[in-house]
């Protein structure tokens, strides 16, 4: 008592020394307080936030208080031992005595309690309650250890606190309760970063499209554009990364504080970017209405209670709980402290106590604060309502359209004006430039495949809650549109590839043969018979079960694989390109895959028990189905979307199950296994970025495919070890396990097949040397002896024509380097298309590099075809490169080298698409 009379002296005296200095009102002012723990602090900020306080706040009573509120604030402050209170409002009864209930209540418990009559604490305004006079309710209460004992130290600290304060309001006449707020308590604590996380995940975002797109836009020869874009890290699975994060808490579970916060930094890439804005102005169409600027249900009519308050008269039996029996279960010790410690401390709107932590009234058609069960729950922490997040969705992905079409517009053109202001190369993306409107559609195409999950599952969701008609409607159409439209695209692209084929059926047998999991656990593995390779089917296996094979056989035996068909390439490359040449197909899959978690996440969002267990069930599914495709070309690909992503998934999933309320956890527990799921989801996260960077470096070696020496040394031998893992990944053969072995053994019986498949088609690495190049190493480069008899191992071009003069046997009988060729007039069109197919070849010294010199590629070279089979090796064969000097490798060599091969084909190239109609589908 004394402590605090001192307290109020010096407070006085504070303020008595700061009127005597002009000071305004914007400038800090300090008090001295004592904190819980008995620390005198002499500079505690007057505005500054305490260790607990109140957010958003709604009526706890479901709109149904006889208050309207505009405010109610409520704060702990630890380090002057001081709880602050604080509602404001209206309400209609004419003339009642009441007394009010504050508690606060954390992970599921009551922690803090206190029993206020209004008469006692000098709130005039409520003693009575007078329907003319506005509600100014402002306490101060100096509270002792004792009082606060439920609230444990790691309340202060912990992120996303889960509870909140709430006032209840009982009339004395009737005692019933006739008002009842709640404000979500918070520690100023947070996972939910949405400027800083979100942010940093749109930039690894950006990285990872501009990787994707470089990859897809640089180069002439699309099979071997299409073996470069395969192994840059996809796009849509980093989208459906984040998606996947983000719908985890889609299920109606309900959740700890902690996840919907988190959730919420990745919200944005399913297209919930929240904005006031948005989401006020589409209230009125999906029909969520409601004063946002007060809570409560106040009617307009003064009800004259003058026979007492009774339940009848509101029709309602809430809570009954009587103040008389409030009081009986009110510790001693708060009785206590109300009748003693309680002094009154009148608000001043123009006081310098003033302060701006507080929340605001929930925005209507959120719930109740403090309440975060299911999707709305989870909405909650991105401020959309639950009928809004279907429009906002779709608005989100108009923008997201409109801004991919104008970047790829400006991009294109203004490459054209740098090429007209001759401040890049003539040719620099040139079949980009060509073909853009064809890489605007489909990455149209793109962005909408890639949004499907997202629409789809908002959709279904928008139909579960049955939201008002308009945007069931819009929602309806969305969802026939989607799947009509990309569904149908999916279906049409396989058909398109399939259409000449026939499907059958085939015997086959499961073996099931003797291995050791992990180097060590013995077990039994089962294999495809008809997947065995012949030399490893000299083990006798454990058992074996007849099965069937299906697969599709092309009447066209030698028709092009899928990647190697470019107007297949070209027309659904973008749906195909990153799958395994025997996977190509998956992209269905994937996309029926996402259907049925669609279904369960967002149309299920009644039945929390069928919900769970069915997407758990469909997890593991897909992890199991997914990981035996293993349908990716690329190893980042893979290891994200087969591995990491889909266990994460399932963990995930399974955790949740905790969740359901039938089990009934203690919500500390619950918020344990949530932290859990962050910690997982966040190294998910993590391996992401990690993965886009690697991808990044990858992509950016694909980039420099065309040139002869890197720009970093150290990661020479990673490049060419990389462009040799993408011939080989593309081939779609197991690598080979032992070389020799393999080049004796496999050689003579992989020739024939080889020889069906035009596999030096893919050629794209080209280099234009400038006429400076003529020098002696040069034109020994240039002009290698032909090697006829590797020759004939190439049966056709890139263009589909009968390869008989190459480049190189052109080569050998002039001297003119093929940047002097150029300028030949006399040339016809074909020529120059013939010409452009040539240069789509690698640069000798690159390849040389490759291959690991002239020597070994000569007498390897039935090897390096079965082996590599990609372009590269193909056309090195032709080259024969028997040359004896390698250039050497002097910075300034390296220079000019860079600058020749970055100019790559001029004019010929558009001369070489008009003579080729095809080109631009
Ligand atoms: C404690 O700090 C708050 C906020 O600055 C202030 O309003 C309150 O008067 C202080 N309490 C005491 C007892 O000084
Ligand atoms: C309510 O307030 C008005 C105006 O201040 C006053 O005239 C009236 O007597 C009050 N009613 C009650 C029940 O206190
Ligand atoms: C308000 O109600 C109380 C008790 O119900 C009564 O004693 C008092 O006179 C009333 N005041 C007015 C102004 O009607
Ligand atoms: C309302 O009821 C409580 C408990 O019955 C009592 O302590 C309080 O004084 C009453 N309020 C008024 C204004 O009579
Ligand atoms: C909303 O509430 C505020 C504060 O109570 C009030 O001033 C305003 O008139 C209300 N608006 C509507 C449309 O009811
Ligand atoms: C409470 O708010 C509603 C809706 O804005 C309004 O119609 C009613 O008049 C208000 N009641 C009082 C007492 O302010």
């Amino acid at each position: 008592m004394l402590a605090h009379r001192q307290f109020r002296t010096l407070i006085l005296a504070a303020l008595g020394g700061l009127t005597l200095i002009p000071t305004s009102h914007a400038e800090t002012q300090y008090i001295t307080g004592t904190g819980l723990d008995g620390v005198t602090n002499k500079n505690l900020a007057l505005d500054r936030t305490p260790a607990l306080y109140t957010g958003d706040f709604g009526d706890c009573l479901g709109g149904q208080s006889l208050l309207n509120v505009t405010k109610f604030d409520a704060a702990f402050y630890y380090d002057n031992s001081t709880i602050l209170f604080h509602l404001d409002g209206t309400t209609n009864i004419r003339n009642e005595s009441v007394m009010m209930y504050i508690s606060v209540e954390a992970y599921g418990e009551s922690r803090f309690s206190m029993t206020v009559n209004p008469c006692t604490v000098n709130i005039y305004s409520m003693c009575p309650l007078n329907a003319t006079i506005p509600i100014q309710a402002f306490a101060l209460f100096q509270v002792g250890p004792q009082q606060v004992s439920g609230i444990p130290q790691i309340a202060y600290e912990v992120p996303d606190l889960e509870g909140f304060a709430r006032i209840q309001i009982f009339a004395n006449s009737s005692q019933t309760e006739i008002g009842c707020f709640q404000a979500v308590m918070k520690n100023g604590h947070s996972f939910s970063q949405p400027d800083s996380i979100s942010t940093v995940l749109g930039i690894f975002t950006v990285v990872a499209i501009i990787a994707s797109f470089a990859t897809a836009a640089y180069g002439v020869s699309i099979p071997h554009m299409r073996n470069h874009y395969a192994h840059s890290l996809s796009v849509l699975v980093v989208f459906e990364t984040f998606q996947s994060i983000f719908y985890s808490g889609a299920l109606s579970l309900p959740w700890p504080s902690v996840l919907p916060a988190w959730w919420s930094n990745f919200a944005w890439a399913a297209g919930l970017v929240p904005s006031a804005g948005i989401v006020d102005s589409i209230n009125p169409f999906v029909g969520v209405s409601g004063n946002a600027s007060q809570v409560g249900g106040a009617g307009s009519t003064v009800i004259n209670n003058q026979g007492g308050l009774t339940q009848q008269i509101y029709g309602r039996s809430l809570a009954l709980d009587v103040a008389s029996e409030l009081y009986k279960r009110t510790p001693e010790s708060v009785k206590d402290a109300i009748n003693t410690l309680a002094k009154r401390q009148p608000y001043d709107p123009n006081d310098p106590y003033d302060y701006n932590w507080n929340g605001d009234p929930v925005q209507p058609g959120m719930p109740l604060p403090g309440d975060w069960t299911g999707f709305a729950g989870e909405l909650s922490a991105l401020s959309i309502p639950a009928p809004n997040a279907f429009i906002v969705a779709l608005i989100w992905l108009l923008v997201v359209l409109g801004l991919v079409i104008s970047l790829l517009v400006a991009f294109k053109y203004s490459l054209e004006g740098l090429v007209k202001l001759k401040w890049i190369k003539q040719d620099r993306l040139q079949y980009f430039r060509s073909h853009w409107t064809g890489y605007l559609s489909l990455a149209i195409l793109r962005t909408l495949f890639i949004a499907f999950f997202s629409l789809i599952t908002l959709a279904m969701f928008q139909f579960a809650i049955h939201g008002s008609a308009g945007p069931t409607a819009i929602a309806a159409v969305v969802f026939i549109i989607f799947m009509v439209g990309v569904g149908g695209l999916v279906i049409y692209a396989v058909h398109f590839r399939l259409r000449f084929s026939t499907f059958s059926v085939d015997p086959d047998r499961i073996l099931l043969r003797r291995a050791k999991m992990m180097g060590f656990i013995p077990c039994v593995m089962p294999v495809r018979l008809s997947q065995l390779r012949e030399e490893e089917l000299g083990e006798k296996p454990a058992g074996s079960i007849p099965f069937v094979r299906w697969h599709f056989v092309d009447n066209d035996a030698n028709r092009k694989n899928v990647h190697q068909d470019e107007p297949y390439v070209k027309r659904f490359g973008w749906l195909s390109a990153r799958y395994r040449l025997s996977r190509w197909w998956f992209f269905a899959l994937w996309l029926a895959y996402q259907f049925i978690r669609a279904c369960f996440i967002g149309g299920a969002a009644g039945s929390p028990l069928a919900q769970v267990f069915g997407l758990f069930i469909i997890d593991i599914l897909a992890l199991v189905i997914i990981a035996a495709l293993n349908p990716y070309e690329g190893q980042r690909n893979t290891a994200l979307a087969v591995w990491l992503l889909a266990i994460t998934r399932v963990a995930t999933t399974g955790l949740s199950i905790a969740f359901l309320p039938d089990f009934n956890l203690n919500r500390i527990v619950v918020t344990v296994i949530g932290v859990v799921i962050i910690v997982i989801q966040c190294l998910l996260t993590i391996a992401l970025m990690i993965l886009i960077v690697l991808g990044g470096i990858s992509s950016w070696m694909s980039l420099s495919r065309n040139r002869e020496y890197f720009t970093s040394e150290r990661l020479e031998g990673v490049r060419i070890q990389y462009f040799e893992h993408i011939a080989r990944r593309a081939t779609d053969q197991p690598p080979p396990p032992k070389p020799q072995v393999e080049s004796e053994s496999n050689s003579s019986d992989k020739f024939p097949e080889l020889a069906k498949e035009p596999y030096f088609a893919v050629t794209s690495v080209r280099r234009t040397p400038k006429i400076e190049d003529e020098d002696d190493d040069y034109l020994a480069e240039m002009n290698p002896p032909p090697v006829p008899s590797v020759v004939s191992f190439a049966p056709g071009t890139a263009k589909g024509r009968p390869r008989t003069a190459s480049v190189s046997s052109r080569h050998s009988v002039s001297s003119l380097p093929r940047a002097a060729r150029v300028h030949r007039a006399s040339w016809s069109s074909r020529e120059f298309s013939q010409w452009q197919a040539d240069q789509d070849r690698p640069n000798p010294t690159l390849v040389r590099r490759m291959s690991g010199g002239p020597g070994h590629l000569r007498s390897n070279s039935m090897k390096m075809a079965s082996t590599l089979q990609g372009q590269a090796s193909a056309s090195s064969l032709r080259l024969g490169t028997p040359v004896p000097l390698s250039r050497p490798m002097t910075p300034t060599k390296e220079v000019a080298e860079k600058e020749s091969t970055l100019d790559q084909v001029d004019e010929t190239d558009k001369e070489a698409d008009k003579s080729n109609p095809d080109d631009s589908q």
